[in-house]
């Protein structure tokens, strides 16, 4: 049983500490105790994981009650069905009664901005009567910074491996392309032969448009392979791909202002965040998406996309560690904060 009485002091020690340093100490430090012991957890043991949960509070974990202006800033990743939240942001704002507010369609979407667009966006973002939403493809702007009231910061994450494919497919879909000439007619239309090469060929055959290089600075269209760059902001450090600094970076924006950063793969658990962490604006998300927005056929689906084989899958990802590490960072902060609502077990 020696291993038990570990657990069991550890769990003590983890708990006295969150009960007294949690405010101050890098919830970091916590994340990688609670992910040790979901290891090391026998099924007699999970009453005290469970003592454990109950220690979480959802004051420390809320971020809204920093924001000293109502205005939701949803700095949109593409293609991580960012889309259909807008759609709910924009139903709810007939509801709850807020402002929506949304970038047009750029043609070259500047994700990396100069200090004086960030200020002149921060600027932007303060100018709209509260309660409103604004939402922009940007990377994580630091209002605050440039002497505004902090806003309320949201996002949505999704898998990183099946966000690139599904970005790789929509720049080839018909109705991409098309309506971009549409918009913007000198743009030349892209080769048949680019159009036609999958994904799985481009890995395999080394393309250079499916090459993911540790270090490897690559700006061009915002650098799309990347959503933890929408997170780490607009200082160089963010640029080079699967890095440490970029990555501890997007981290630390997350933990310190984003009130909710929502997971794709996680809708409920998503929406009932949401709901309960910016009750003003997200009241009523679950009834209004499960009814009246993924009844009808999800927006944004490309039916161009072919399935892609495991195996290429596990191929890119040994090439994405440090952004799987952001997506789990943002998972697992998902899940805190729903546990902390300490909401009954549904039947
Ligand atoms: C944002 O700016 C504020 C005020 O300058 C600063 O305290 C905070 O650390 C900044 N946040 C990040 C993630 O850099
Ligand atoms: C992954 O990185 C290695 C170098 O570390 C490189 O040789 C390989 O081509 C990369 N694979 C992909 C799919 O980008
Ligand atoms: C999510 O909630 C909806 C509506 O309450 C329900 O129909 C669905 O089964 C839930 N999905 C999961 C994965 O729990
Ligand atoms: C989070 O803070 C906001 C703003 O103060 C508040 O409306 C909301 O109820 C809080 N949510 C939780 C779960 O504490």
């Amino acid at each position: 049983m020696a291993a038990d009485v570990i657990g069991t002091s550890e769990l003590i020690a983890l708990m006295a500490l969150s009960a007294t340093l949690f405010l101050f100490i890098h919830t970091r430090d916590l994340n990688s105790k609670l992910k040790e012991m979901e290891v090391k957890l026998q099924p007699d043991e999970m009453v005290s994981a469970n003592q454990l949960m109950t220690s979480l509070e959802p004051f420390q974990l809320n971020n809204t009650r920093k924001a000293k202006q109502e205005i939701v800033f949803f700095n949109r990743v593409p293609k991580v069905g960012s889309q259909t939240l807008m759609e709910l942001l924009r139903r709810l704002s007939i509801r709850n009664e807020f402002g929506f507010h949304q970038d047009r369609v750029q043609r070259v979407e500047t994700i990396r901005l100069a200090p004086e667009d960030q200020a002149a966006l921060s600027a932007l973002v303060s100018s709209y009567e509260p309660p409103s939403v604004y939402i922009k493809h940007v990377c994580f702007t630091n209002v605050s910074e440039f002497g505004l009231p902090e806003p309320i910061y949201i996002n949505l994450v999704r898998d990183p491996i099946e966000r690139v494919i599904s970005w790789y497919y929509y720049v080839r879909a018909p109705w991409y392309y098309v309506e971009r000439k549409l918009a913007f007619p000198d743009i030349p239309l892209p080769d048949p032969k680019w159009l036609k090469k999958d994904f799985e060929h481009c890995v395999l055959s080394g393309d250079r448009e499916c090459k993911y290089l540790t270090g490897e600075i690559r700006e061009g269209i915002g650098d799309h392979r990347r959503q933890s760059m929408f997170f780490c902001g607009h200082h160089a450090d963010c640029l080079p791909f699967n890095t440490d600094g970029a990555l501890e970076r997007a981290k630390q924006a997350v933990e310190q202002h984003y009130a909710v950063v929502g997971v794709l793969e996680e809708m409920n658990t998503t929406l009932t965040v949401l709901e309960n962490y910016i009750p003003r604006f997200f009241q009523g998300a679950s009834d209004v998406f499960w009814n009246e927005i993924s009844r009808y056929k999800p927006i944004n689906k490309n039916s161009f996309k072919p399935p892609v084989n495991e195996e290429i899958k596990d191929l890119v990802r040994k090439n994405f560690t440090k952004e799987i590490e952001f997506y789990e960072f943002c998972k697992q902060r998902l899940h805190k904060q729903y546990l902390a609502l300490k909401l009954p077990e549904k039947p």
